[in-house]
């Protein structure tokens, strides 16, 4: 069967990193884009830049949105350094990106082509744009499958995921746009998918530039969950929405109906998932409820090890 054709929307971000290795195993990549996010945007840009250069990728980065739709841009220094990919000593980066204009990029490569997922895994800002600047686009494309929101606990806070959070109106138009699939993994599906000492120690023993990079990739990550939370554990959170495209038999979904909250004072950038018995809200969205981590993460691991 011929790989699924994708356009990579990303905020580089460790997660971010590992899921462009995995996407350029499994997809054919029809070209990155980069939002603000977990670091502005020339940083996310420059992430994303590093990676395919990292890995001798031949796929086109187009930077996007440096600013979400309404409310102010915030970044996720915490979780991803003030670089957005801090703890390997940076590479000198030789590459440059293919245009400023990644909304003008999906909206053309989506009108050029069949059958192609959108797989954001940042705010949606640039997905919302193209969205709205070309209608048309909407029922061309296979499907959005994208990481962001939860149904359950948040992380920036109590109730809202911060993909979802950093720009909750692009959510919202994304959700409601009528794609043909929606499917997200929220973190209560990532949060089955971590990665730890094991992982890190494989992709050392295999030994190469790019599994030295990614195993210092995940120390940091991990030093930062097992300071928040005290587990030396990290949600993959990124690589699901590659592999709800990938490998969808490794997931379980449920049909639901899922809004965003725009406006809340607690729960601004919340996925509401109408999970009511008898509801009469049709489903606008398939939302990854159980993922099989153990062949998720095998894929994962195999995936960087098979770079240099
Ligand atoms: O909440 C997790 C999400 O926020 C991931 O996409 C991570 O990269 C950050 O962007
Ligand atoms: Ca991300």
């Amino acid at each position: 069967m011929a790989a699924p054709k994708i356009i990579f929307d990303c905020d580089p971000g460790h997660d971010d990193a590992v899921a462009i290795l995995l996407a350029a195993q499994h997809c054919e990549v029809l070209a990155i884009t980069t939002v603000s996010g977990n670091a502005p945007l020339a940083l996310t840009t420059q992430n994303a830049l590093l990676m395919c250069e990292l890995a001798e990728l031949d796929i086109p980065v187009h930077a996007g949105a440096d600013r979400p739709l309404l409310v102010r841009a915030a970044h996720a220094p915490r979780a991803h350094g003030a670089t957005g990919l801090d703890g390997p000593p940076r590479p000198e980066v030789h590459r440059s990106e293919a245009s400023n204009d990644a909304v003008g990029c999906i909206i053309e490569t989506v009108r050029g082509h069949d059958d192609v997922w959108l797989v954001p895994v940042g705010p949606l800002t640039n997905v919302a744009l193209a969205f709205r600047q070309a209608p048309d686009i909407v029922e061309r494309i296979a499907g959005v499958s994208l990481m962001g929101g939860a149904v359950g606990p948040g992380n920036v806070t109590p109730t809202a995921e911060f993909n979802i959070w950093a720009d909750p109106h692009a959510a919202q138009i994304v959700f409601t746009a009528g794609a043909p699939v929606v499917r997200m993994a929220g973190l209560n599906l990532t949060r089955q998918l971590c990665v730890g000492a094991t992982e890190s120690a494989a992709l050392r023993a295999h030994g190469g530039t790019v599994p030295a990079f990614v195993a210092e990739l995940f120390d940091f990550y991990l030093a930062g969950y097992r300071r928040r939370t005290g587990v030396a554990a990290a949600p993959m959170h990124d690589p699901c929405a590659v592999l709800a495209v990938t490998r969808p038999d490794l997931f379980a979904f449920t049909a639901r109906h899922v809004d965003v909250e725009t406006d809340g004072t607690l729960t601004r950038g919340m996925t509401v998932a109408d999970e009511r018995p008898g509801t009469d809200a049709s489903p606008n969205c398939e939302v990854a409820v159980r993922i099989d981590a153990s062949p998720a993460l095998e894929l994962i691991v195999e995936a960087v090890c098979s770079y240099r």
